[in-house]
C-alpha cells in the first residue's frame, strides 16, 4: 500500500485529492491545523474512526509554520508521496498579510523540503505551484513564460516554485511544481469570485439578498473544476522524472462573463444586482491567465473536460441545492468513499 502525505488536507482540493488517493489504495496522512471551530467539513465525509479495521485515512495537527513537527512527521509516516497543498491561498488577503504568506505560502514549503533532506527518504514531492505567478506576463502562459507577480502571493509561490527546482536539480530529490490555473468547485472558498457570485444567486434566488458587491470585473480567468486538476496532480508525481507542468483548460472569460454565464443560467439579471465596492479592487491586478497545457496534455495524458460554462452550471446549481432552492440540477456532484460513488453536496461535502 503506497503511502501518501497531504498538506492543506482540509481546503479545496485537499478533499478531492483525499478521495482520489483513497479510492487508488493509498494510505492517506493529512496534515491539519488546530483550530477552535471545526474545519473539517470537506473531509467528514471521509473520516474514519481509527477503532475500525482497514483504517486509510490518518490526521496529524501541525502547521506549515513548525518545522520540527514537519520533520518529525515526515520521519514517522516515512511517505512515498507528498502533496504540498497548504497555503494562505487568497490573493488580495496576501496584501493585507504579506509576512504572514511569504512565511507559510513560501517559507513554509521549504521547511518541508529540509525536513524530506534530512530525512534521509526520498519521497516524492508535489508542489502546488500557481498561474498567479505569471502575473504581468501577456498570455497565453506556459512552461517557459516569465513569471511577473503581482501580489505577496504570487511572489511567495514563485520563491517556492524556484526552491522546488533548486532541491531537485542540488539535491536530487524528486520534486515537481504543478502550475495550476483557477479550479473551483462547490467546495471552494466562499470568498473566492465564482463562489461568491454562485452563492449570492442562491441567496437572491431564496430572497436572502438582493445586492452583489464586488471588485474588477475585467480581468480574466482560465476556470476549470477541481476534481479534474487533483488527477493532474496525481499524474504529475507519476513520471519516472520530476519536472514542471501548466495545468488548465486553455480557455478563459472574464469575471464579467463568468458572472453573465452564472446569472442567466439561474434566469436572473446580473445588472439588477451588481454593485461595485472599492475594498474588492487590489493593488496590483492579474489582468489575463489562459494556459497553454500542451505540455501536460501530449506527456501526462491530461486534459480538462469542464468548461467554464459547465462550471458554473455546477456550482449554481450546488448553492441551490444547499438553501433548497429549486434548480435545473445538472450540478450533482459525485465523491468516491470505499471505491463507491456517492451525492456528496448538500450538507456536509
Ligand atoms: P484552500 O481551499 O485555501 O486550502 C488551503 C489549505 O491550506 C487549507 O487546508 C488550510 O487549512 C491549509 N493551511 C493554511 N495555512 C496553513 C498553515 N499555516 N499550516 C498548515 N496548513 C495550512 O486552497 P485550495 O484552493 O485548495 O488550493 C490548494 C493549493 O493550491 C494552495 O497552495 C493554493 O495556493 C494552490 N493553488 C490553488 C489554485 C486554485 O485555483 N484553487 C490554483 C493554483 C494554485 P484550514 O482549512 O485550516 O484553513
Ligand atoms: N475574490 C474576489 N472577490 N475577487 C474578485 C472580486 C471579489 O469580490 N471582484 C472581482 N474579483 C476579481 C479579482 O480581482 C481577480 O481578478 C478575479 O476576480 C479572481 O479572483 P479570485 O477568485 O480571488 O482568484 P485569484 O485569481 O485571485 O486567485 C485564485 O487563483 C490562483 C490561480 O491563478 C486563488 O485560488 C489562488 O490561490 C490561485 O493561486
Amino acid at each position: 500500500m503506497r503511502k501518501a502525505l497531504v498538506t492543506g488536507v482540509t481546503g479545496q482540493d485537499g478533499s478531492y485529492l483525499v478521495e482520489l488517493l483513497l479510492s487508488k489504495g493509498y494510505e492517506v496522512h493529512g496534515l491539519i491545523r488546530r483550530a477552535s471551530t471545526f474545519n473539517t467539513a470537506r473531509i467528514d465525509h471521509l473520516f474514519q474512526d481509527l477503532h475500525e479495521k482497514d483504517v486509510a485515512l490518518f490526521l496529524h495537527h501541525g502547521d506549515l509554520a513548525d518545522a520540527s513537527g514537519m520533520a518529525e512527521l515526515i520521519s514517522s509516516v516515512k511517505p512515498d508521496e507528498i502533496y504540498n497543498l497548504a497555503a494562505q491561498s487568497h490573493v488580495r488577503v496576501s496584501y493585507e498579510t504579506p509576512v504572514y504568506t511569504s512565511d507559510i505560502t513560501g517559507l513554509g514549503f521549504t521547511r518541508l523540503l529540509e525536513a524530506v533532506a534530512k530525512s534521509g527518504l526520498q519521497p516524492r514531492v508535489y508542489q502546488a505551484s500557481s498561474s498567479e505567478m505569471f502575473g504581468a506576463s501577456p498570455p497565453p502562459q506556459n512552461e517557459s513564460t516569465p513569471f511577473m507577480p503581482q501580489s505577496p502571493y504570487a511572489a511567495a509561490k514563485v520563491y517556492a516554485y524556484h526552491m522546488a527546482r533548486q532541491y531537485r536539480e542540488g539535491h536530487g530529490l524528486y520534486v515537481s511544481n504543478g502550475i495550476l490555473f483557477n479550479h473551483e468547485s462547490p467546495r471552494r472558498g466562499e470568498t473566492f469570485v465564482t463562489r461568491k457570485v454562485t452563492m449570492a444567486i442562491a441567496r437572491i434566488k431564496a430572497g436572502l439578498q438582493n445586492e452583489l458587491f464586488l471588485g474588477n470585473l475585467d480581468s480574466r480567468r482560465d476556470w476549470g473544476y477541481a476534481p479534474e486538476y487533483v488527477t493532474a496532480m496525481w499524474k504529475i508525481l507519476q513520471q519516472d522524472q520530476p519536472g514542471d507542468y501548466v495545468i488548465g483548460t486553455g480557455s478563459s472569460v472574464s469575471v464579467k462573463d463568468f458572472i453573465e454565464e452564472s446569472f442567466s443560467y439561474a434566469g436572473l439579471d446580473p445588472a439588477e444586482y451588481i454593485r461595485t465596492d472599492e475594498r474588492y479592487f487590489r493593488p496590483l491586478e492579474v489582468p489575463s491567465l489562459l494556459a497553454d497545457a500542451s505540455k501536460s496534455i501530449n506527456q501526462l495524458g491530461w486534459t480538462a473536460e469542464t468548461d467554464h460554462a459547465h462550471l458554473a452550471q455546477i456550482m449554481v446549481d450546488a448553492d441551490m441545492d444547499l438553501l433548497g432552492v429549486e434548480n435545473p440540477g445538472v450540478g450533482k456532484e459525485w465523491a468516491y468513499r470505499n471505491g463507491e460513488p456517492f451525492y456528496t453536496w448538500p450538507g456536509k461535502v
